[in-house]
């Protein structure tokens, strides 16, 4: 580890309090010197570090740029996030995902940007990926688990992001059928997952789960379209959540819940956040669309709906939203 990797780590750990430049360069093993050098070396990356005289170097609360120290510093899972790549710009953190999965990347190799050029989103969409406001971070994952269990890897994921955000904002989230993030009725987060089988298509080999999250203020770069189904945490509740923070939280969260995936138990967690449950609906499933009353999730993580004949059917995958009553 080179001086600054090491004295970023240590400020990332004593956040909260200032280090002499001593004090850092008898922990460094280095000169104050080159202490003040590492310092400078930070700032000129786009660090703010607040240096004063007699107390020492601290960084800054509001460090608002993605950091693999940062984020390793707030970790607690031991397998995700073994590997942290953090990209300044990059197509989509799925897309280098799954290439350096397909490549050989271990479990819980993490990948994740400042900046997504061409973000991918369900459906064949576009995920807006604006620079500096959101995380975008995409997670290789080879789980011991039967093709069953798999399918409920993106449900499990959209638990944990939410359970992570709660932590951070001391507020509920809600999950919206499959995989959305909603606060007051507006997408926060969206989540991708992409499988791919073993040899026999009898097991998982790897998963990448593609998480977008819009975390700092997004009204000065969401496109006007998006503006009435999108929005982001800091403009729901003022809070300016720390990304590296989040970050961790959401892998600490994932690993928890990946571990007892076999066990279901996510289910109760996902079902008491789920946004659709007791409301009409409009549903798209394979080019058809429905109406209905949303009864809730099943066992398999499959939204149940209730159409005006009485039939009740489970929907595995597809799209749905309120049905809004015109005025
Ligand atoms: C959706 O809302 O339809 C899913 C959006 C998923 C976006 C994330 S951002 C990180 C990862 N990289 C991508 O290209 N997509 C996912």
């Amino acid at each position: 580890m080179s001086v600054k990797e090491a004295l970023l780590k240590t400020l990332a750990e004593n956040k909260d309090s200032y280090s002499s430049g001593a004090a850092l360069a008898g922990k460094l093993g280095v000169s104050r010197n080159a202490v003040w050098k590492a310092v400078k070396s930070l700032e000129a990356d786009g660090y703010s570090i607040e240096s004063v005289t007699s107390k020492g170097y601290r960084l800054s609360a509001d460090n608002n740029r993605l950091s693999e120290k940062f984020i390793s510093a707030k970790l607690t899972a031991k397998s995700l996030g073994k590997s942290i790549k953090v990209y300044d710009e990059i197509d989509s953190t799925n897309s280098a995902a799954k290439e350096m999965g397909t490549a050989g990347a271990a479990h819980g190799t993490v990948i994740i940007a400042e900046k997504q050029t061409m973000g991918r989103g369900r459906l064949g969409r576009t995920f807006v990926s604006p620079s500096g406001t959101g995380l975008y971070m995409s997670i290789i994952i080879r789980p011991e688990i039967n093709l069953e269990d798999a399918g409920f890897i993106t449900s499990t994921a959209a638990v944990a992001v939410a359970e992570a955000v709660e932590k951070l904002i001391d507020r509920e989230v809600q999950i919206k059928w499959v995989n959305d993030l909603y606060m007051n009725e507006r997408k926060i987060c969206g989540i991708l997952t992409e499988a791919s089988l073993g040899l026999e298509m009898k097991s998982l080999d790897m998963a990448v789960i593609g998480i977008g999250i819009n975390v700092r203020s997004v009204k000065d770069v969401m496109p006007e379209e998006l503006s009435s189904i999108a929005t982001s945490i800091e403009d729901e509740t003022g809070i300016a959540v720390d990304r590296n923070e989040l970050c961790a939280e959401v892998l600490n969260r994932l690993e928890y819940w990946l571990d007892k995936i076999e066990s279901h138990e996510f289910l109760f967690e996902y079902r008491r956040r789920e946004y659709l449950t007791g409301k009409l609906i409009t549903a798209n499933v394979g080019g058809e669309t429905l109406v209905g009353n949303a009864l809730g999730i099943d066992n398999n993580a499959n939204l149940m709906i209730e159409l005006p004949d009485g039939e009740i059917r489970h929907l595995g995958s597809g799209e749905a939203s309120l049905c809004r009553v015109k005025k």
